[in-house]
This record gives structure tokens, C-alpha cells and sequence, in this order.
């Protein structure tokens, strides 16, 4: 059968289109759809470990959320989307990686306002799998990471599929030869990574993020990583903080999905504390591992 979409991908990959379990390769959606044509959809990355989604609740929460901000419906209950999740990573046979889920309005004329009548939603879902040893060097070793101007949209509270500012600066990042771009806004404030939610350990031990706003995504990581701090308890203050404060600071990490709470270890070339990951960091990775797997039971 013909592989025309995706001639890389491994072999037996199946996708969830519109109530269909297809061949990876052969799956495909309207070319009038308002995902492609306009953007007009969002997504949610989450994390599969030993066969089991990681912080699903929070997930779909903020997927609904998401939903909600541009007046689009959910394309089915809860416990529905939970089936279909399952069962797509069941078919993919993934121990280890990622589901990816993406909502768009629909397939329709193409014309910009949003339709007096919704268009039936398009959910699509896939699975990849994850090199375990990448993310473990990452964590062992830690990232560097450059800072770039946030040149994002307003709604960043949204998780859109419009990541063209997002993937600029993460190309500038890989080009710079470092993981992540952290986003700095016009007050010289960093707002986020451009997959990432950024984190440092202040000089007095605290720990320390961007409060909620428009300007960042509230990270699934992050909210788990709040609720198990305060359980702890482990100081934490939700507050901006600038590159000069993060270059001074402890320790510095950066969390998503992906890969929990990473290391940073330096910022635009200079060193973070003494340039190794440090302990609040591996502390925090612990805590929100344990807090997630429990929570699974
Ligand atoms: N990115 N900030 C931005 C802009 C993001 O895109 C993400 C997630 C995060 C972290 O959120 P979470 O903890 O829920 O993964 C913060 C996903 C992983 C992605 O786009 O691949």
C-alpha cells in the first residue's frame, strides 16, 4: 500500500482519524479542513510510560479549556476520548513515548469567522515512540538553552496549533546548537520555552515560575509539579524572573510532557550556579514522577 505521507514512518504505526483506526501512512484529513487551512484547531501532547498515559485528568482538563476559548465543542465525552486514547495507544504497542491529540474545527469552505453552524470536528490522534536514552542523558546531563524574543500571539493560555513564532525560535535554538529557546517579553521578562514551561531555583532556595497568564501555556508538568511541592512542602513562589536572574540563580530547569524537569545549565553561554544539574532540580523530577505513577494506580 502506498506510504505517500510519511515514507519514514516505522512500520505498523496505526492513527485515529474521525472513528477510524488507519495505516499511519495512509491517513489524511480535508484539504479544506480549518486545521490546515487556518489553524483553527488545538492539540495536547501527553506522556505514555509503560503503556499508561501519564497526568491524563490534566490533560483532558486543559484540552476542554482550550476548547472553550474558541467556542468549539469537545468532539466527545470524556470517557469516550479516554476509549479512543487507550485503544490507540494499545494498537501502536508503545511502552515508552508520546500521544498526540489535535481537534480542529472541521472541514468547510474556507472563509475566516467561525461557522454559525459547526462543521463536524476533525480528532485526530497518533503515538510515537521515545528514545528513553536521550531523555536520560538530558536529565543526567542537562540543556543549554538561548534566549529569543517572545514574538508570540496574545492567547498563549491557548494550546493552538499555530507554532510558527514557536518554531522559529526553536530552530534559532537547534542552530545555536541548544535545546530550547526561552522566550523573553517586551519587559525583558522570560515568559516560557517554546515547548517548555522555565523554571529556576532562586538564591535562597525557592522555587520559581511565571505566574499564569495569557503569555504561557499552564503546562500540565507545571501544575502537577505545584501540587506535589506543596505536598511536600518544597518552597515555590509564581513570579517572572528575568535571564539575568536566571544566569544568577541556583539552578535552572525546564519541564514539559516530554520530559518532566530537565537541567539547565546555561543560558546564552554562561553558566547556571556551577554549570551541573544541581539537586532542587533532580528533587523536583522525583517528586513529580512519584506524584504522576501514584496517581495511575
Ligand atoms: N509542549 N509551554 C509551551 C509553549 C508548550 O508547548 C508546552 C508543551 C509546555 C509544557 O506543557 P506540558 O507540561 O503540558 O507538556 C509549555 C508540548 C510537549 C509540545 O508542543 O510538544
Amino acid at each position: 500500500m502506498s506510504d505517500r505521507w510519511n515514507a519514514r514512518r516505522p512500520a505498523g504505526r496505526i492513527a485515529y482519524v474521525n472513528g477510524r483506526y488507519v495505516r499511519h501512512g495512509e491517513a489524511g484529513v480535508h484539504i479544506e479542513d480549518r486545521g490546515l487551512q487556518l489553524g483553527d484547531s488545538v492539540y495536547e501532547v501527553c506522556r505514555i510510560a509503560d503503556g499508561r498515559l501519564f497526568d491524563e485528568e490534566e490533560h483532558l482538563d486543559r484540552l476542554e479549556r482550550s476548547l472553550g476559548e474558541i467556542e468549539m465543542a469537545v468532539p466527545m465525552g470524556r470517557m469516550a476520548l479516554k476509549t479512543v486514547m487507550a485503544e490507540t495507544v494499545r494498537r501502536n504497542g508503545v511502552r515508552d513515548g508520546l500521544l498526540y491529540l489535535q481537534v480542529t474545527r472541521g472541514a468547510l469552505r474556507r472563509d475566516h469567522p467561525i461557522p454559525r453552524i459547526a462543521p463536524k470536528p476533525t480528532l485526530i490522534l497518533t503515538v510515537h515512540a521515545m528514545d528513553r536514552g536521550a531523555i536520560a542523558r538530558r536529565h543526567a546531563e542537562g540543556v543549554a538553552v538561548i534566549t529569543h524574543c517572545d514574538e508570540r500571539w496574545g492567547r498563549c493560555d491557548i494550546k493552538t496549533t499555530q507554532l510558527l513564532a514557536n518554531l522559529l525560535a526553536k530552530t534559532a535554538a537547534r542552530r545555536a546548537g541548544v535545546f530550547e529557546a526561552w522566550l523573553v517579553d517586551s519587559d525583558g521578562f522570560v515568559t516560557e520555552g517554546t515547548s517548555t514551561n522555565a523554571w529556576i531555583v532562586d538564591r535562597k532556595g525557592a522555587v520559581v515560575t511565571r505566574a499564569l497568564s495569557s503569555a504561557i501555556l499552564p503546562g500540565v508538568t507545571r501544575r502537577v509539579i505545584l501540587e506535589a511541592a506543596e505536598a511536600e512542602p518544597v518552597p515555590v513562589i509564581q513570579r517572572s524572573f528575568t535571564p539575568e536572574e536566571a544566569v544568577s540563580a541556583r539552578e535552572a530547569f525546564l519541564t514539559s510532557a516530554t520530559g518532566g524537569a530537565v537541567p539547565v545549565i546555561a543560558i546564552d553561554g554562561h553558566k547556571v550556579g556551577d554549570g551541573k544539574p544541581g539537586p532542587m532540580t533532580r528533587r523536583i523530577m522525583e517528586l513529580y514522577t512519584r506524584h504522576s505513577r501514584d496517581r495511575l494506580a
